[in-house]
């Protein structure tokens, strides 16, 4: 009977390290078939070899997400192996140097737009002409907003632009695709413990000047949260879900 039932099919970026990885190995070990792309080739293919090991299905696709030709190609290879997508989390980020504003260079500004905005965008695209086309038609898409898609933490303009964008490019999804069954959410996280976050646990700059080390959650926090938004049947959608460490500062001002 198994054999007859399609495992659903879903796409992480960025999934050879921290809350990408933690996801693609969470949604393996329930379930779905999980293409993973990232930029380096190893992490992804050290991934697949573990998945494969416990027998679970996973393909990895090196790709470098603000590249239109790579992305158009990754989907390319999505559509040929399987057919149909049926869960793309846009999680491939990355952050700049923490510098004054006027000293931020300009290919910084670019590299941060290019990978959290544009690269969200291209991966969106092509996810969403996939989906409103398959059999059964429909999908789901959740993006990796943060809470710097709230608040900015100082000297943080570009990160803090695109993660603000992002929520926007949420909202549009998720209005142009239910004419598709295509559910979009956004899942806003507070200092995960993963590489890009180990600099709060040893101390960041705080809106008063001082500096001061900020508590980590633990990143299959984020898993959880990630697995239930993306085991919802397409008529539900989680649209936003905050997931942060209770005691860092956001609410409350500080
Ligand atoms: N950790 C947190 O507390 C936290 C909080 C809020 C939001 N987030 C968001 O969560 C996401 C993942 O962050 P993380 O903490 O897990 O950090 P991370 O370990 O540095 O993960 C970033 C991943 O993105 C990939 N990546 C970067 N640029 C890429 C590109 N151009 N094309 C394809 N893949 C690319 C990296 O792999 P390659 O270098 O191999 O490409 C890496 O696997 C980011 O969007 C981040 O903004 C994290």
């Amino acid at each position: 009977m198994s054999e007859t039932i399609q495992r659903k099919v879903a796409l992480v970026t960025g999934a050879g390290s921290g809350i990408g990885r933690a996801c693609a190995r969470r949604l393996l070990a329930n379930g779905f078939t999980v293409v993973l792309a990232g930029r380096r080739a190893a992490p992804l293919e050290a991934l697949v070899q573990e998945a494969h090991e416990r027998s679970e299905e996973a393909l990895a696709v090196p790709c470098d997400v603000t590249d239109a030709a790579a992305v158009d190609a990754l989907f390319d290879t999505i559509r040929t192996r399987y057919g149909r997508l049926d869960l793309l989390f846009n999680n491939a980020g990355r952050n700049a140097p923490a510098v004054d504003i006027d000293e931020l260079s300009v290919d910084d500004w670019r590299a941060v737009v290019d990978t959290n905005l544009s690269g969200v965008f291209l991966c969106t695209r092509a996810a969403f002409g996939l989906m409103k086309q398959q059999t059964p038609r429909g999908g789901r898409i959740v993006n990796n907003g943060s809470i710097s898609a709230h608040a900015p933490r100082p000297f943080s303009i570009a990160y803090t632009a695109t993660k603000h964008a992002i929520t926007g490019l949420t909202k549009s999804v998720s209005l142009d695709g239910r004419r598709y069954d295509i559910a979009c959410g956004q899942i806003d996280i507070g200092n995960a413990a993963t590489e890009m976050a180990e600099r709060m646990a040893r101390g960041v700059p705080q809106a008063n000047g001082e500096i001061a080390a900020e508590p980590l959650m633990d990143v299959e926090v984020v898993a959880d949260s990630l697995l239930h938004m993306a085991q919802l049947p397409l008529s539900a959608n989680v649209q936003f879900m905050t997931v942060m460490a209770t005691k860092m500062p956001f609410v409350g001002r500080g």
